[in-house]
């Protein structure tokens, strides 16, 4: 009894009065009894009972399941479709497919075309808009077919290709196939190409279906099929040709809805809390809550398990496992692997698993509601991470993630006002909300000259299509008439973004491409430094010491150094709160762009210590992302006098330098730069003329004198290649 009260006592305060009331009113009355019920229980009932009825329901709802692989296969939804799909696919060219999530279109779509044999002439390929669900995917068919992942099933993402010569299904980023289109615009080595989750119109599948849509006409042999977990598909067989959609029938169970009565302050809290309250007061079933990014999911799951360590023992185990494009492999496993009897798991995930990844076993869905978009911020002119509020059709989707396995619940953290009028019905392409820059070098080395009248679907706005076009030919990339130069066909040889491939091809005659290697290779994965909550002064201490005068590009040249002198050591960057694997990731990502370096001659240069010659590469790169100091707050943006901030975690950050250059922008509490490098003015139109002019000192007013330099290209006035590059688009 007295176990049962300290029980009760640890559920934190407000989740046993406080804010229950708002979900409690919103028709949740079973919620309410069962928080009743635990009191109920503190009166006589014991541990023993409690988990006794969690085993029951853990029965019956066939958590504790020995299916085998293929039981398994044979009880998806597609399974009856199987020969319908395949007569369709020999009928028709091209094929919409939609269902359900987890349904079984990613895994079974490519086994039942190789089952058939449409791998005799071919590769299938299927792309998926997300990394993680590219490899989880693969390794789960290979299991499936039997093999060993990379040999007949294989995956292809940025930096990571597991394929082998005898891959027949070959499972990849859509930017990993737009790469391979720009190597071959037939795509000889497939026969039939799956496009994966169409409805999440990220802006490389947007593209190729336009580029696919083309080549269908040249090879009559090609088989496409789009795939959409949404009630797009009338839109999507228009566009194709009028194909003919296959509709799997779904197989979902109806998920009660709650919403919140007040709009919550702090909605990561009100997560938490919520984690907690159905662990200790729902039958069994995982939860599968949606955060915005791996720093708030980290945060959550720090939290979630302290929390958990302050109830008192008989509470059974909750397993809570972070989900994020960035996991490692490892760990990504654990998401999909049934939690052992008689404990809960929690998965605490990113959009990624709104559609892309299937967990099964989720009953319970906490959605506050907000996601992390890239969107092109016209202030800046340049793309940035925003939390924004989702759809009302990713809400949708969201809830039906806890109807899979049977009856859910959908915990919404807002209002039910604010789902009807704040959120948009469905989310904007990114084809419309991003810079452009990288896609239209793309189509340009794909020979494709008039991006206009290209087929798209929903085709982006023409003012982004020139920004993105009078960006590349201030890195000249572009010519006057709109044309790709010898440049701008090397930079498309680079996956990497534009002005990463400028920096790296200009270094080589700046005579430091040695160091732009490993700077770009540091800038291509994420952060590698490791900042954990209870050790923040010591791990910052260790990094200070890395920190040069000159600005962070030239930090991670000498993190990077600093590892290859300790022998590419883990224990190291152990040592030096670093990332191991990060760290080991940006090596790797290092040798791969040697190769396209060694590919196309050219040469690896060391400047030594003359840290000069990499910062004049940086800026030869960076250029339109350069800032000037304001003499009232922070910076001001050259090209569109935003006003920015170094971040805080920059070795510069209390330096202040006159004129920097800088990575990126990220946007929290203020619009910070990321890292960021001290430069000298006069590069600028030494190295970017296209882009900057010195203003004759006669000619300019004493305000403007002080700033002597300024962007050619300004937006109200625009220059004659700004309407050049307009008309050539
Ligand atoms: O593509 P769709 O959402 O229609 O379904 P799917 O990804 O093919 O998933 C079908 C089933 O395969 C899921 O319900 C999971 O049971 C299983 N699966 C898995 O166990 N591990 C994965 N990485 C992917 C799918
Ligand atoms: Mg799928």
């Amino acid at each position: 009894q007295l176990q049962q009260r300290e029980m009760l006592d640890a559920i934190p305060k407000d989740m046993s009065s406080g804010w229950l009331d708002p979900l409690a009113t919103t028709g949740d009355k079973l919620l309410a009894e069962e928080v009743r019920g635990i009191g109920g229980a503190a009166a006589g009932a014991d541990e023993g009972e409690w988990k006794a009825k969690q085993r029951s329901t853990a029965i019956a709802r066939g958590k504790i399941s020995t299916l085998s692989i293929r039981e398994q296969r044979e009880g998806l939804p597609i399974r009856k479709l199987r020969d319908e799909f395949i007569a369709a696919v020999r009928a028709h060219q091209v094929l919409v497919v939609v269902g359900e999530t987890g349904s079984g279109k990613t895994t079974q779509m490519t086994q039942y075309l190789a089952e058939a044999g449409f791998t005799a002439k071919g590769m299938i390929g299927c792309t998926q808009p997300r990394r993680i669900a590219a490899s989880s995917v693969a390794e789960r068919v290979a299991e499936e077919v039997g093999c060993r992942l990379g040999q007949e099933v294989g995956f292809s993402i940025r930096f990571n290709d597991v394929t082998s010569p005898e891959t027949v299904i070959k499972y990849m980023t859509d930017g990993m196939l737009l790469r391979e289109y720009l190597m071959d615009d037939e795509l000889k080595r497939y026969s039939v190409i799956i496009l994966d989750e169409a409805h999440e119109r990220t802006i490389n599948t947007d593209v190729l279906f336009g580029l696919l849509k083309g080549l269908v006409k040249r090879r009559p042999d090609l088989r496409v099929i789009a795939t959409s977990a949404t009630l797009d598909s009338d839109k999507f067989a228009e566009y194709w040709f009028d194909c003919p959609v296959m509709r799997i029938p779904g197989r979902t169970f109806p998920v009660t809805t709650h919403y919140v009565t007040q709009p919550a302050d702090d909605y990561l809290e009100l997560a938490i809390t919520t984690v907690l309250r159905i662990h200790v007061t729902k039958p069994a079933g995982d939860i599968l809550l949606f955060l915005t990014g791996q720093e708030e999911i980290d945060d959550a799951c720090e939290k979630l398990n302290s929390r958990m360590k302050a109830l008192p023992a008989s509470i059974p185990e909750l397993l809570i496992l972070p989900a994020y494009g960035a996991l490692p492999a490892e760990m990504q496993s654990k998401i999909f692997e049934p939690a052992p009897a008689f404990t809960r798991k929690v998965v605490v995930a990113t959009n990624i698993a709104e559609a892309s990844l299937t967990i099964d076993g989720v009953y319970y869905v906490i959605d506050p509601g907000f996601c992390k978009l890239k969107v092109f911020n016209a202030k800046t002119g340049m793309d940035a991470l925003q939390v924004v509020p989702i759809s009302q059709a990713s809400a949708k989707q969201r809830a039906g993630r806890a109807g899979r396995t049977g009856p859910g619940e959908c915990y919404r953290l807002y209002t039910q006002d604010a789902f009807k009028t704040e959120m948009l019905p469905s989310t904007v392409p990114e084809m419309q909300r991003s810079n452009l820059a990288q896609v239209v070098l793309n189509l340009k080395a794909m020979g494709i000259p008039d991006l206009l009248a290209f087929d798209w679907m929903d085709p982006p706005a023409p003012a982004t299509l020139a920004e993105a076009m009078q960006n590349l030919f201030a890195l000249g990339a572009l010519d006057e008439e709109g044309l790709l130069t010898r440049l701008g066909r090397r930079m498309a040889e680079f996956p990497l973004d534009p002005a990463l491939a400028k920096t790296l091809i200009a270094s080589v005659d700046l005579g430091c491409s040695d160091e732009i290697l490993t700077v770009v290779s540091m800038l291509s994965v994420d952060n590698v430094f490791f900042r954990p909550k209870d050790r923040q002064s010591l791990a910052d201490q260790k990094h200070s010491k890395f920190h040069q005068p000159e600005g962070d590009h030239l930090t991670l040249l000498c993190v990077y150094q600093a590892w290859k002198d300790s022998g590419f050591a883990n224990a190291w960057c152990f040592e030096n709160f670093l990332h191991g694997r990060t760290m080991r990731k940006a090596h790797d990502v290092r040798k791969q762009l040697l190769s396209i370096m060694d590919r196309h001659r050219l040469d690896v240069i060391s400047s030594g210590k003359d840290f000069t010659r990499v910062r004049r590469a940086l800026t030869s790169g960076f250029f339109t992302r350069a800032a000037r100091k304001d003499p009232v707050e922070g910076y001001k943006t050259l090209s569109h006098g935003q006003t920015v901030f170094v971040h805080p975690s920059s070795s510069l950050f209390q330096k202040g330098p006159d004129w920097v250059i800088y990575h990126e922008l990220v946007l929290t509490t203020k619009e910070y730069m990321r890292s960021v490098t001290a430069i000298d003015p006069k590069w600028l139109f030494e190295l970017a003329p296209r882009h900057f002019r010195k203003v004759d000192t006669h000619e300019i007013s004493r305000r403007k004198r002080r700033e002597k330099i300024e962007p050619l290209y300004d937006r109200f006035n625009p220059p004659d290649t700004w309407r050049l590059s307009k008309r050539l688009m």
